[in-house]
């Protein structure tokens, strides 16, 4: 403080003396020095992208009772996935379950909006959010003719759960206007925050009308026969299922995560799709997306990263059924296909344990796919494949 009132003053002063000049002198070095620093820091940030951190088991022991949490949600929603509902209504389900049934918070509310910190769990808050986006909306329609306003909200993600159908990537706004029709392929992903603070994060997918796409071979629904127009869409989010599986039984102690991101778009490009990298996996814990990125594809800033005991992070591989390229709509959330074909999307949240991958987000019941020994990753992984 001291040191800058004699800077101003030497620099306002036209007699000023060399005692004073020199003390000028010297913030200017000073901040010189400031911003070396901050740019040297910065190359060497991005030179070299910050390793997973190591959850103590006290944290895994948070993250496993989030993960359970996080797949109750998408296990209740198995029943409300029908032709005629709205995904606004499926939003209200989640997040009455989540908020009335689990003690917990939905992590996507609000999420990575300039307010979402201050706001997120405070009902003032998201009053506060309800008239905002209200006004926005009307703002919207006055000058814009109803289009969605092209700045992504100031309270960050509007709703509970993400909602992504057909030709929908990620990130889809649940609303009343978008209601399921039979053939739909629908996602939802769930984000769960626990009181501990940890997350769980995971996603399924449903053809609306068709039978489950995770249901047991032994059940018989997987070889149900499915009308032609359902065919296609039960495929590419099969691929998908099996895409987030082959990352899962790559992942273990001393394997990169090039090799698991590798294993993943093999498989997907196997089966004549692709996968995208505009969006990727990521580390999770007490902050919802954690380092490292993890790219669904050979390559990428974090490829060197080698995995160890008591790392956690989440595979979601998205699953495009022809180009891999990415929109985004004017609201700033809802991702889509740019050539307007479908996309299929799993996710799980995972901790890499001693020998394999402990699936944190595994529904009861929930048994991995089927996957060719051609298909596997090299090494086979933990056996969680059978
Ligand atoms: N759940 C998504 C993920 O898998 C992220 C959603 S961010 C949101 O990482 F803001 F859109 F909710
Ligand atoms: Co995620
Ligand atoms: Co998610």
């Amino acid at each position: 403080m001291r040191r800058r009132k004699a800077r101003v003053a030497g620099v306002g002063s036209a007699r000023a003396g060399s005692e004073k000049r020199v003390v000028a002198l010297e913030g200017a070095t000073l901040l010189r020095l400031l911003l070396f620093g901050f740019l040297f820091c910065r190359a060497l940030y991005l030179s070299r992208p910050p390793a997973p951190a190591l959850k103590s088991a006290a944290q895994l022991a948070d993250l496993r009772e989030a993960g359970r949490m996080a797949a109750a949600v998408l296990e209740r929603l198995d029943r409300e996935i029908l032709p005629g509902v709205s995904t606004a209504r499926l939003d209200a389900v989640a997040r009455a379950f989540i908020e009335g049934e689990l003690g917990a918070t939905a992590a996507p509310l609000h999420y990575g909006g300039l307010t979402g910190g201050l706001l997120r769990g405070y009902a003032a808050g998201e009053a506060l959010c309800a008239v905002a986006h209200a006004s926005a909306h009307m703002v919207s329609r006055a000058v814009w003719g109803g289009k969605p306003l092209p700045v992504p909200p100031l309270c960050g993600f509007p709703a509970s759960v993400c909602i992504s159908i057909n030709d929908v990537i990620a990130h889809g706004i649940p609303s009343e206007a978008a209601v399921l029709r039979e053939g739909d392929l629908v996602n939802v992903d769930v984000t769960v925050r626990a009181a501990s603070g940890a997350h769980g994060d995971t996603s399924k997918c449903w053809v609306v009308g068709a039978p489950p796409l995770d249901a047991p071979p032994s059940a018989g629904a997987g070889d149900a026969p499915a009308p032609d127009g359902l065919r296609r869409r039960r495929k590419l989010a099969l691929v998908a299922r099996e895409a987030l599986w082959v990352g899962i039984s790559a992942v273990r102690p001393g394997v990169t995560l090039g090799e698991v991101g590798a294993a993943i778009g093999q498989h997907i490009a196997d089966a004549g799709y692709s996968s995208v990298i505009a969006f990727v996996g990521h580390g999770i814990g007490s902050r919802f997306h954690e380092a490292p990125a993890v790219r669904h594809a050979a390559g990428g800033p974090s490829a060197g990263v080698v995995l160890l005991s008591g790392m956690a992070l989440t595979l979601e591989p998205m699953v495009n059924e022809g180009s891999p390229a990415v929109r985004i709509d004017a609201d700033g959330w809802t991702a889509r296909t740019l050539d307007g074909r479908d996309s299929a999307q799993w996710e799980h949240t995972i901790a890499v344990s001693a020998d394999g991958a402990e699936v944190l987000t595994l529904r009861p019941g929930e048994v991995p796919p089927l996957i060719s020994s051609r298909q596997r990753p090299r090494g086979g992984g933990p056996g969680v494949l059978t």
